[in-house]
């Protein structure tokens, strides 16, 4: 059947999904050319947890941030090359000295390249090591569609713009969900990302005492969450100290982020912010409530982000050195 007619059919059915998103992702991908993928992403990954409990967070974030420029194409991984004109998206507002874990994926790069050599895009790696991350700190397993080939380019002014901020307002974050064709359901669903990890006191101190200009902390903190965390934040202490995201399971992937926001302990502005109204507090109600539930609802979200306009076909390559174009 033509394209044409399938996309004919698909109009009039409405149920396109399998021809909008890229049907050229799949999950047996690799199942000829690099059968172990997933277990040596794996092994990488159970390594570098053993010295740092924090990395799996760090590696989900990755992706997050890759998939948000120009869809899940590892553009976020290139470095700044005069040559190849390249202006690094890690030195954008929202990475810089603040995105970790590409010494991780270079490890898992070079693990790969003595198995498959030249075969697994780092857009691909990525969407494995989130899974992996959130697999190993006890959250769900799923398939990961892969595929996805790397980007020639890197776009510093879209990760200045397109990753939302923590302060901007959940009207604005929404938006930015939506641009990139994500509902509240995956908004919420993806922040439960926070069960896990870590954030600086830079990106959430104005809530502890001047509060939007206010001169006062953020009325919706838990008051005894605020004394610990100004203990951890004093006034003009380090601006770089970090807290957990999860106050009470830091390190695990759980539903305890949700009840985390009922308790009014949500770290960041945008985190609280979700149980602050209508269609998001309901959904943080029903992901607290049921663990199950937000473990597929989750996976379906990760699903959802990973589609994000990958390169596929003969679009981009498979770059040797994630850090750089072949
Ligand atoms: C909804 C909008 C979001 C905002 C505003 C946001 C913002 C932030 C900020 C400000 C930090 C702390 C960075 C630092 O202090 O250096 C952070 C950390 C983190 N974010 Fe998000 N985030 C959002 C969504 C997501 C999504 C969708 C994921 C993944 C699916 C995610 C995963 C993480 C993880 C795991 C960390 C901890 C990273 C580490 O410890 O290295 N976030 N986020
Ligand atoms: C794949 O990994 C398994 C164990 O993890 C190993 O026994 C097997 O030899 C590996 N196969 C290839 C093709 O590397
Ligand atoms: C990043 O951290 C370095 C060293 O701590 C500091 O000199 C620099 O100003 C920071 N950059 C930004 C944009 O915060
Ligand atoms: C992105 O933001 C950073 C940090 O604010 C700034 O230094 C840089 O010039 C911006 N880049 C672009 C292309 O807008
Ligand atoms: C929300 O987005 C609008 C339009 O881009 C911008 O003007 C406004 O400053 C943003 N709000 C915040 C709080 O950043
Ligand atoms: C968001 O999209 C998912 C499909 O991925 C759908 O099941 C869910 O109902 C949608 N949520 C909202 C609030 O529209
Ligand atoms: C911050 O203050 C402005 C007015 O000063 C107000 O319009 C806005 O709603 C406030 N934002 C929050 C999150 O309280
Ligand atoms: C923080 O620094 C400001 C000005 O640098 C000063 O006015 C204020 O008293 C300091 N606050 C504390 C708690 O040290
Ligand atoms: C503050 O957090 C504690 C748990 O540490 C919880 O028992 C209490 O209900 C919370 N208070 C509010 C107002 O959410
Ligand atoms: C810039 O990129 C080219 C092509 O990938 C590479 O050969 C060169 O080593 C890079 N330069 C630097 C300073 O990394």
């Amino acid at each position: 059947m033509s394209p044409y007619i399938l996309a004919v059919i698909c109009i009039l059915l409405s149920t396109c999904s399998f021809y909008e998103t890229n049907a050229q992702l799949s999950a047996n991908f690799y199942s000829t050319t690099c059968p172990n993928v997933s277990s040596i992403v794996q092994n990488v990954i159970q390594q570098a947890l053993q010295s740092d409990a924090r990395i799996g967070a760090s590696l989900i974030r990755l992706h997050f941030h890759d998939c948000f420029v120009n869809g899940c194409d590892a553009s976020l991984l290139l470095d700044n090359n005069a040559t190849t004109n390249i202006v690094s998206e890690k030195d954008a507002a929202p990475n810089t000295n603040s995105t970790r874990g590409f010494d991780v994926v270079d490890n898992i790069k070079t693990a790969l390249e003595t198995s498959c050599p030249g075969v697994v895009s780092c857009a691909d790696i990525l969407a494995l090591a989130a899974e992996s991350s959130v697999s190993q700190a006890g959250g769900p397993s799923w398939n990961v569609l892969l595929g996805r080939r790397d980007s020639r380019t890197a776009n510093q002014a879209g990760a200045n713009t397109s990753i939302p901020s923590p302060t901007e307002g959940l009207t604005n974050i929404t938006a930015k969900f939506t641009a990139v064709g994500l509902n509240i359901t995956d908004l919420v669903a993806l922040s439960g990302a926070h069960t896990f990890g870590r954030a600086q006191c830079r990106v959430f101190s104005a809530r502890l005492y001047n509060f939007n200009g206010t001169g006062n902390p953020d009325p919706s903190l838990n008051t005894t969450y605020l004394a610990n965390l100004r203990q951890i934040c004093p006034q003009n202490g380090s601006a770089t100290a970090l807290a957990n995201l999860d106050p009470t399971t830091s390190d695990g992937f759980d539903n305890n982020y949700y009840a985390n926001l009922q308790n009014n302990q949500g770290l960041l502005q945008s985190d609280q912010e979700l149980f602050s109204s209508g269609t998001t507090l309901s959904i943080v109600n029903t992901f607290s409530s049921n663990q199950n539930t937000f473990f597929q609802s989750f996976v379906q979200s990760m699903i959802n982000m990973g589609n994000i306009s990958p390169l596929t076909g003969t679009n981009g390559e498979i770059h040797s050195d994630c850090k750089r174009i072949n």
